[in-house]
């Protein structure tokens, strides 16, 4: 089965996939991920403002995911990119290089190659839409910006670093205009997909809702 579970940034999708994933013993696809190792070589090789050669990036990308005990590792080539995928300046880039064309055709078919495990789920911007389109099901996973600034204000308390809440919100609601507004695949809420408002639920209830949507599912199908 594939499970496409799409939504807007800062709204715990991918810590919630990932641990739902493991308690189901499925496998997870971060495809923000890929996006995020075409950003990587992108800015290495000083071409992130230009869409051809970000293109010829994505066509070449060797990337593998790997399971480890400190959890999913991400592999281009040899080289463990894990960490370096996360860092602010890559989170820059790769919001600039997710809206190019050139990119997103090349990193389909290798999302499609790498989702067909046996069981996953699929976590991204475009999947339900674009990438599974016939995903079993499909869900939206989303909450409102205040919440997802309230969360984000515990990881900058736990870092010690200043918050300014009403800032944090403006961000939000910027970021969310460009991915819903962009040309290329922009974030949509699929017609068929069901949506979960995770704005009033904490991260375990947010695993066990994830889990209740998919259990239900795999038990429709077994019946079908
Ligand atoms: O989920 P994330 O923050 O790791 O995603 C990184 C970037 O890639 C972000 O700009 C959104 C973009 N992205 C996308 O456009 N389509 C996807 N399927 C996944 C991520």
């Amino acid at each position: 089965m594939i499970i496409a579970v799409d939504g807007p940034s800062g709204a715990g999708k991918s810590t919630v996939c990932r641990e739902s994933a493991k308690r189901l013993n499925w496998s997870l696809l971060d495809t923000g991920a890929i996006y995020r190792c075409v950003a990587l070589i992108a800015m290495e090789k000083g071409v992130a403002d230009n869409p051809v050669e970000c293109g010829k990036i994505a066509q070449n990308l060797d990337i593998r995911f790997v399971a480890s005990k400190s959890g999913q590792k991400v592999f281009i080539g040899d080289r463990d990119v894990s960490t370096e995928i996360r860092t602010f300046e890559t989170t820059q880039c790769v919001n600039r290089i997710a809206p190019m064309a050139e990119v997103r055709r090349e990193l389909l078919g290798i999302q499609r190659r790498l989702g067909h495990a046996a069981n996953v789920i699929v976590e991204g911007r475009d999947i339900g839409s674009v990438v599974f389109p016939d995903a079993d099901l499909k869900v939206y996973y989303t909450a409102t910006a205040e919440a997802r600034a309230m969360r984000r204000m515990k990881e900058f308390e736990a870092k010690g670093e200043k918050f300014n809440f009403d800032e944090v919100v403006r961000q939000i609601k910027e970021r969310d205009e460009t991915e819903f507004t962009r040309k290329e695949s922009p974030l949509i809420q699929c017609e068929d997909a069901i949506v979960l408002d995770t704005s009033n639920l904490d991260f375990e209830q947010s695993c066990q809702a994830l889990i209740d949507l998919i259990q239900k599912k795999v038990l429709e199908s077994s019946h079908a």
